[in-house]
């Protein structure tokens, strides 16, 4: 007898779209592991850009990325990014450099091969919420519980300055769609969830209801 993986539910989207805020509640309330992949994708970056590597250059950022250790501890419920070692913080994860940098170091398909083998591997920790950009579409194509969170350009925009952060949105997005390996699409057999003009909670009630867990 096989025995039945945990359940992933699967919440992918574009840039500040709400999908972090709203995978967060969502695990919480499950009672299941909530797993940020962006801010993985960011520990890279961060790790590249002090080994003083320019994120144009795709080679330069395959040797860098071979030689950086990156591990995703649990601590309350979460999983946290650590680079050799060292837990990263929002300072770090959410600079401007990062932002800056992130999808471009985000499409070179070594860093991506990585990076969903080790996302594959937190399965181990039992039932998950992972979120990220190819989650229903590359990491875990065969889960049922997908989700995608959508929100308008102008909102993102507005949401990203209000949380302080000086972000290109549109020009990640761009970045992020148009990439060779894994572009952000809209997963076959998600479930499209645009949450520009509700709540929080109201999102939180239409992913819950929107799942079929047993
Ligand atoms: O979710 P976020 O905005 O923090 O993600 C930062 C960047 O990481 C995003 O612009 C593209 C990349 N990313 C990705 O390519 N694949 C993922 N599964 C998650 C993030």
């Amino acid at each position: 007898m096989t025995a039945v993986p945990p359940p992933v539910i699967t919440i992918d989207g574009p840039a500040a779209s709400g999908k972090s805020s709203i995978a967060r509640r969502v695990a919480q309330h499950l009672g299941f592991t909530y797993v940020n992949t962006g801010n993985m994708y960011r520990a890279m970056t961060w790790a590249v850009l002090e080994a003083g590597v320019d994120p144009q250059d795709a080679e330069a950022i395959r040797a860098a990325a071979a030689g950086i250790t990156l591990e995703s501890p649990v601590v309350e419920g979460k999983t946290q990014v650590c680079v050799c070692g060292s837990a990263l913080g929002d300072d770090e994860l959410n600079s401007d450099p990062v932002n800056r940098a992130v999808s471009l170091v985000a499409r070179v398909p070594e860093v991506r091969e990585r990076l969903v083998a080790d996302q594959r591997a937190l399965i181990a920790l039992g039932p998950l919420v992972m979120e990220g950009r190819d989650i229903g579409s590359v990491v875990f194509p065969d889960s049922p519980h997908k989700i995608y969170i959508d929100a308008t350009e102008e909102v993102r925009a507005s949401r990203r300055s209000a949380q302080g952060h000086a972000d290109q949105v549109a020009e990640r997005d761009r970045i992020d769609k148009q990439r060779t390996t894994s572009p952000l699409i809209v997963p076959q057999g998600a479930i499209v969830i645009d949450n520009s003009h509700i709540t929080l909670d109201e999102a939180v009630g239409q992913v819950l209801a929107a799942l079929h867990l047993p």
